[in-house]
């Protein structure tokens, strides 16, 4: 009998819920159906450039239990491009000879990695200067990876966001207040468009569409004439001000991250029409916990897929979901294709049709 093959999976870029689903689907189905070992590497590329490489043989037995855990048991990290890693001296050094180095050590046929479009560039380089067999499974809460409808950890982050919608309007109307929820998305404003419709926000705020204090204060007052005391309003991070300025903030070690926009906005439709108004930032919460079923359901379609494309031959490519459908397309089209949300898509005219108020 011939050796057994043997691949290796990896997690990129920020955590979220379903990535440990993901894991155990390809498991399942390369151990079981195919009777290949699985080494998961630790820390994204991290674990290929170490030296021994660091990863863990994962059985069936070791991802039995993670359907529904939050997280990535391989751990993760969204800095250090191999291709500029900054050294413990501070200078920047090219490591992606020792990462795919780290592939032929570890006798590695195929790759998986689970990364968001920043992450799937960068596996994609390594790929073609190694001449590693890479198959990609797009994950992020921000679901803005080109031609796939849904991201690992899309959906979970909006059941989270929905629900904090859902509990803020028992304290919005109690107290007559305007409640903002400010949610994660970076550029796109896809979590908060999704939530806000399921969760009834009076007022969506996303990148993708322009919007003025006046209009949003104008809803608010119109909803108070009609005896609504109070008014829900979600807000993607990447919203600016009114006249175009980011609000992000940086920390001591110069990493600059989105937030405050819910904060100005409070403070303009305070200054506006008087409102008390009150500020939730979700943060993190949107990408920890127990993935929703619908999540559990891509990641397994996902996994087996991927490890199907492997068992096919097929490199270069990312599996995707289109019209409940798990569909491969090259990884250059998918990240060629940056997504946001539609400003004339299905959930903006439905957000429009029920009489939310988009700013504009
Ligand atoms: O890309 C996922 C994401 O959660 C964004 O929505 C958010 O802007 C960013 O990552 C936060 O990054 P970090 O975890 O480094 O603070």
């Amino acid at each position: 009998m011939g050796e057994r093959k043997r691949i290796g999976i990896l997690t990129s870029g920020g955590d979220c819920a379903g990535l440990n689903a993901v894991i155990r689907a390809v498991v399942y189905r390369a151990t079981g159906s195919y009777g290949w070992e699985v080494l998961g590497i630790r820390q994204a590329t991290q674990g290929l450039m170490t030296q021994p490489p660091q990863f863990i043989n994962l059985e069936i037995e070791k991802v039995d239990s993670l359907l529904t855990t939050g997280g990535t048991v391989l751990g993760t990290t969204n800095k250090g491009d191999p291709f500029a890693f900054p050294m413990p001296d501070g200078t920047l050094c090219d490591r992606s000879t020792d990462i795919i180095a780290g592939y032929y050590q570890l006798g590695l046929e195929a790759l998986i990695g689970i990364g968001g479009d920043g992450s799937m560039a960068i596996l994609r380089r390594l790929a073609k200067q190694g001449n590693l067999n890479l198959v990609a499974i797009p994950k992020t809460i921000d679901n803005d990876v080109g031609i796939t409808e849904h991201s690992i950890g899309f959906d979970t982050a909006v059941n989270i966001a929905t629900e904090a919608l859902d509990r803020l309007h028992f304290t919005a109307a109690s107290h007559s207040r305007v409640m903002i929820l400010e949610v994660m998305g970076r550029d796109a404003g896809h979590i908060a468009i999704s939530a806000g419709i399921a969760g009834g926000a009076d007022v969506i705020l996303i990148p993708e569409i322009p919007y003025t204090i006046d209009r949003v204060c104008r809803k608010i007052k119109e909803r108070q004439e009609q005896g609504k005391s109070y008014s829900l309003v979600i807000v993607s991070e990447a919203v600016r001000t009114e006249v175009g300025e980011q609000i992000t903030n940086t920390n001591r070690l110069g990493q600059c991250r989105y937030g405050g926009i819910g904060q100005y906005l409070a403070d303009e439709i305070c200054t506006g029409i008087g409102a008390e108004t009150r500020v939730t930032v979700l943060g993190h919460i949107q990408r920890g916990g127990t993935p929703s079923p619908l999540e559990r359901l891509i990641a397994a379609a996902f996994g087996v897929a991927a490890v199907d494309l492997i068992a096919e031959g097929k490199y270069d490519q990312m599996v995707t979901w289109q019209n409940r459908q798990v569909v491969n397309v090259p990884i250059a089209e998918a990240i060629a294709q940056y997504r946001a949300v539609d400003p004339d898509g299905t959930l903006v005219r439905t957000a429009r049709g029920l009489g939310i108020c988009l700013g504009d």
